[in-house]
């Protein structure tokens, strides 16, 4: 099986550079199944369900979110519009799974559950040989950690959320195909998405500022990844960039 995962998709320059690559990307690597981080795809900010289904349209399968999942408020009630039934488009937005289990409240507050654990029990219940992580995290060294924690239980764990790629892409010695951080898809002529004066001005003067997405030099970032569906472990990975 091969798998293609899309770094974070931001805004409108990155939904248009996925619009414009995907079929030949797809095509090119012979792909069979497209998973995309969708929680920037909002202007930056979140995702709707109006945007999900789009990105569906284009050819993504499933879509991983992070810390903005919430940040759109119409996803809450996408989200439960999927409780009961497998074949709701919801099912395939995914949210982060150690964030709090109720909806209500407690969303907001940044106090995740341990991801090494909870990824422990999902993995005591998932039977499933091909099994894909995208860990949404800040930290490089919280990232190389899981890769080795999961390393041969996964067949490939894959860093989002710091928007800017990184280069040590391999697959582990137990079969685990890692990559610390993918990289955004959108514009790279800003700061991690949003327009660089703005940023640049509240490093200065330390003053709140509305973010506004940047538009220049949007570039679609991406793994590839071969894995044997009979053992679900990674035969290789792959780096793109396209701009
Ligand atoms: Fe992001
Ligand atoms: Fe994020």
């Amino acid at each position: 099986m091969r798998i293609l995962f899309i770094g974070d998709i931001f805004g409108r320059p990155g939904r248009t550079i996925v619009r414009d690559k995907l079929k030949d990307l797809v095509r090119d690597h012979r792909i069979d199944l497209v998973l995309a981080n969708g929680e920037n795809a909002a202007a930056g900010f979140g995702i709707t369900p109006a945007l999900a289904e789009d990105l569906f349209d284009l050819g993504i399968d499933v879509l991983t979110t992070g810390n903005h999942v919430w940040d759109k408020r119409e996803i809450i009630d996408y989200f439960a519009s999927a409780d009961g039934n497998a074949h709701s488009p919801a099912r395939r937005v995914l949210r982060p799974a150690n964030y709090a289990k109720d909806l209500q409240g407690r969303v907001f507050m940044a106090s995740n559950d341990d991801p090494f654990r909870t990824a422990d029990e999902l993995l005591s219940k998932i039977t499933e040989k091909i099994i894909f992580v995208d860990l949404h995290a800040e930290a490089t060294s919280e990232k190389v950690a899981m890769g080795w924690y999961l390393d041969g239980r996964v067949t490939a764990l894959i860093g989002t959320h710091t928007h800017v790629p990184t280069a040590d892409e391999r697959v582990l010695p137990g079969g685990t195909a890692y990559m610390t951080d993918v990289g955004m898809t959108g514009p790279y002529e800003g700061v991690i998405g949003v327009k660089k004066e703005l940023i640049i001005g509240r490093f200065l003067n330390n003053m709140p500022v509305r973010f506004e997405p940047a538009t220049g030099d949007a570039r679609l970032c991406a793994v590839v990844i071969d894995a044997d569906e009979s053992s679900g472990k990674a035969r290789s990975i792959e780096r793109v960039m396209l701009t």
